[in-house]
């Protein structure tokens, strides 16, 4: 077998599982979710979800692949006790799922940067998201998008990925600290803000049905965990890396991202269409910023840039959604990694067809409650009772952990996650019906 490639450096690999975790997810679908979901409450459900189930999951998936060294299916034959491989077939099915939705909001990005530059959004925001979100200009724009992505995967892992995200990770934090900072001048940025930060606990009761599995749903998607992509990104990692290390920043920096889209996007709908107001739908965010550029002096500019960064965070994360089918059809059927992408992009753009006409939300509720909560279900179970005990102790390698924070992540992993999982799949699928 030929030499496997490897990250050219460490920074490498956080920049490539940083590209993949920082996108749509937060900046769209996360003030969405909080919108749609009680504000505060959700949020508070939400970080939970991150730190205690997500972070210790994404060492499952950074476990897995670096101990493997294989991509997000194999890994699963090589490591443990029978045929788990299914468990990985799960995630390579939920990145392509994804991929087809993904691209599609992508679509939107760019159909806003066209807006930038023509000024079309900057009278009537909420027209302009009807009119470029669903339809011959949504596939269109949604053939770009994904056209786009198929290039950058064909040609290759680390040359691609690696640039890309060194400058969009600054530049979105430098975007919105400014536009955060301007919406908190706006007449009632105030309520904006205790709506989404200030958490009515009655209201985490009384919705507990909903808000659980849109915020584990949340946390996975936007980690990109159960997915296969965090396995087959650690696969090409050294082994003197400190993997809850790299967690932790990577976590922490998606989680910063999120954060600050919303401290943007709620003053700004306090002071427009009403405080948390998510009638907006898979639109609130598009509509509540593009409807600030506005107002913006220079906001056709700025708004312009803005997109463009969004742009390049979207197709860090959709390279990463491809990447995770390619390497897998690639290492077993040896096929070209070129054509391999190139079918897998254009099956992936067919499908994108339904939510280009308007089923974004559900694809999305397919993902979010069920696909990946099943694929994290697996994962765990896979390391936490299945797995050869070295796959386990490759957590503490290249890191100070001891011992002791190795086995309680271990008895983490058989019990907390697996419950937490199942309880949100129960909400999740019994709230998918009613
Ligand atoms: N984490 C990405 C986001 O928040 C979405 C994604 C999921 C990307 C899985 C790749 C893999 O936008
Ligand atoms: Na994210």
């Amino acid at each position: 077998m030929a030499q496997r490639e490897t990250w050219t450096s460490r920074a490498g690999f956080i920049f490539a599982a940083v590209g993949s975790a920082v996108g749509l997810g937060n900046i769209w679908s996360f003030p969405f979710q909080t919108a749609s979901n009680g504000g505060a409450a959700f949020l508070v459900v939400y970080l939970l979800a991150v730190f205690l189930i997500g972070f210790p999951t994404m060492l499952i998936e950074f476990t897995i692949g670096r101990r493997s060294k294989q991509n997000a299916v194999s890994a699963f034959a090589e490591l443990g006790y029978g045929d788990w491989t299914f468990a990985g077939a799960i995630g390579v099915f939920a990145s392509f799922i994804t991929l087809a939705f993904y691209s599609v909001v992508g679509g939107w990005v760019i159909s806003y940067i066209v807006g930038s530059v023509t000024g079309a959004y900057l009278g009537d925001a909420g027209a302009y998201f009807g009119s470029v979100s669903s339809g011959l200009v949504a596939v269109g724009a949604h053939a770009v998008f994904i056209a786009v992505t198929i290039g950058i995967v064909a040609f290759g892992v680390a040359d691609g990925i690696e640039r890309a995200t060194k400058f969009m990770i600054p530049a979105i934090l430098v975007l919105l600290v400014g536009l955060a900072a301007w919406a908190s001048t706006l007449p009632g940025a105030g309520a904006g803000y205790s709506y989404y930060l200030s958490p009515d606990f009655s209201v985490i009761a009384s919705n507990f049905a909903d808000i659980v599995p849109a915020a584990m749903g949340q946390a996975f998607f936007t980690l990109s965990l159960g997915f296969g992509v965090m396995i087959a990104y650690a696969s090409y990692l050294g082994r003197d890396d400190s993997l809850p290390g790299d967690s932790a920043i990577i976590v922490v920096l998606n989680t910063i991202v999120a954060l600050l889209a919303g401290f943007a996007v709620f003053p700004i709908l306090a002071a427009t269409s009403g405080v948390g107001d998510a009638s907006g739908g898979a639109g609130t965010a598009f509509i509540a910023l593009a409807g600030a550029f506005g107002q913006l002096p220079a906001g056709q500019i700025i708004g312009l840039v803005f997109f463009v960064v969004l742009l390049f965070a979207a197709l860090s994360s959709s390279i990463s959604l491809l990447e995770a089918p390619t390497s897998y059809v690639v290492d077993s059927q040896g096929m070209e990694r070129r054509t391999v992408a190139i079918g897998i992009g254009a099956v992936a753009f067919v499908l994108g067809i339904a939510p280009a006409y308007g089923y974004v939300g559900l694809f999305n509720d397919l993902v979010f409650n069920v696909l990946l909560p099943v694929a994290v279900l697996f994962i765990a179970l896979f390391v936490g009772w299945v797995a050869n005990r070295e796959a386990v102790d490759e957590l503490g390698r290249g890191s100070s952990i001891g011992e002791g924070a190795t086995t309680i992540w271990l008895w983490w992993v058989r019990i907390v996650v697996p419950i937490a999982v199942i309880v949100t799949l129960y909400l999740g699928v019994t709230s998918f019906y009613t």
